[in-house]
């Protein structure tokens, strides 16, 4: 089977690689892949497929059964639910899944309401009439969401920020490396604090809780589930208001109907912008435990699989007419948080943040636009995020 070598792939492949996924889509559901970093792996990039790859257990996302785990550059922050089996996994994801139900999150609505006012308030009120929108309200939303909820409201958010973007970039690289042992000093630094001054938040919740099983959280798992809830609490989100509002913004009969009718619509151009450019391009790696049949094609033992949701998200086969953004239509059953064990346990909160943002910004905008005058948009490099740094808009 020929290799698809995504080195070839340039900056136009960042900026808009829909047109590649179809091109590869046409030509099979499951591709040889060569990266800047990985000399073979698998790419899957049919919804189908993609669907199935999620689900499939012989695809472990724990990297200690691979050759590819090297127990030196392992670190704490790494012993997460998102990098575990089960029952590893399943015993870490029942420690938090209570706080992260649609139940749990609604009530968070009044809070989620008000940081978005204040934040819009501030942006409004500077007497511009143009803000980068990723600084004024995608990126501080989800951040003080996530660190109200873990009890860490002086989180320094601009260090933070530039290792958790670093985090997500390409992986590695040496910067991506000095982020992750930074980062970890820091987060056991806020661990340690918690320890001494609990409160009523999720980090002390998490420190004082006990399992079925009686045994606590190692400090390791501690460390590990801060990160993820911290790292996955805004990289995606941000990008979720940011690229669903530019979809918006370029595409105004959709935009002009969505103003006529918040109630009935909102949600669905939420879940359409989640099919048309989610955040999250491609899945976290997988490992074949074993050969694993996939799409007319064997997928050797020990090879890392990458699952390609924003190409699955425009496969005709399941989405009609793909490249149109259109929030009518049903977009469920789409690829965006994932499908499977590993489903992103924040969903409801990122529909809840993503929904109150996108309203409260239309609302209190009316001539909101895009701002031909400003910076041009710089995309999020690597396979794993979509979205831009920043976002000018003008009202
Ligand atoms: C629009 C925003 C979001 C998107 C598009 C998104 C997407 C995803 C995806 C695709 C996965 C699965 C990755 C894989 O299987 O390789 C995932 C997992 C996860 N997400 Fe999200 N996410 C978002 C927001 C959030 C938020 C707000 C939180 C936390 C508060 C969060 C926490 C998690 C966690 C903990 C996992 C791992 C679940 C597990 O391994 O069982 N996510 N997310």
């Amino acid at each position: 089977m020929t290799v698809v070598d995504l080195r070839e792939c340039t900056e136009d492949f960042t900026a808009d690689p829909y047109p590649y996924y179809e091109r590869l889509r046409a030509s099979g559901p499951v591709h040889r892949v060569r990266t800047k970093d990985v000399d073979e792996m698998w790419m899957v990039v049919g919804y189908e497929e993609a669907r199935q790859a999620l689900a499939d257990p012989r695809l472990s996302k724990d990297w200690r059964v691979s050759d590819l785990w090297d127990k030196e550059a392992a670190h704490a922050v790494n012993s997460n639910m998102l990098e575990a089996d089960p029952p590893h996994h399943t015993r870490l994801r029942k420690l938090v899944v209570r706080e992260f139900t649609a139940r749990r999150v609604e009530a968070m609505r009044p809070r989620v309401q008000q940081i978005t006012d204040d934040l819009i308030n501030s942006m409004t009120d500077k007497g511009s009439s143009s803000a980068d929108l990723v600084d004024a309200l995608a990126f501080p939303l989800p951040m003080t969401v996530i660190c109200e909820l873990l009890g860490v409201p002086d989180l320094d958010r601009d260090r933070f920020r530039v290792w958790s973007n670093e985090v997500v970039a390409p992986t590695g690289t040496e910067e991506s490396a000095a982020a992750i042992e930074e980062m970890g000093g820091y987060l056991a630094e806020l661990i340690e604090e918690k320890r001494r001054s609990p409160g009523e938040d999720l980090l002390s919740a998490l420190i004082r809780t006990r399992d079925e099983g009686g045994d606590q959280l190692s400090p390791d798992e501690l460390m590990g589930m801060a990160f993820l809830l911290l790292v996955a609490g805004h990289e995606t989100t941000v990008n979720l208001i940011s690229n669903g509002v530019r979809a918006l913004l370029s595409h105004p009969e959709q935009l002009a109907a969505l103003r006529a009718d918040f109630d009935g619509l909102i949600d669905g151009a939420i879940e359409e912008m989640l099919r048309y450019d989610g955040p999250v391009e491609t899945s976290t790696f997988r490992f074949a435990r074993e050969p694993v049949e996939l799409g007319g094609v064997t997928i050797p033992a020990g090879r890392l699989v990458l699952v390609a949701l924003a190409s699955g998200d425009r496969d005709p086969a399941r989405f009609p007419e793909p490249d149109r953004f259109d929030i009518r239509r049903s977009a469920q059953g789409h690829l965006a948080f994932g499908h499977g064990i590993h489903f992103c346990l924040g969903a409801p909160l990122a529909r809840l943040e993503g929904r109150i943002a996108v309203r409260t910004l239309l609302e209190r905008c009316p001539d909101l636009a895009l701002d031909p005058d400003g910076a041009p948009w710089e995309w999020a490099p690597g396979l794993l995020i979509r979205g831009v740094r920043k976002l000018p808009v003008r009202w």
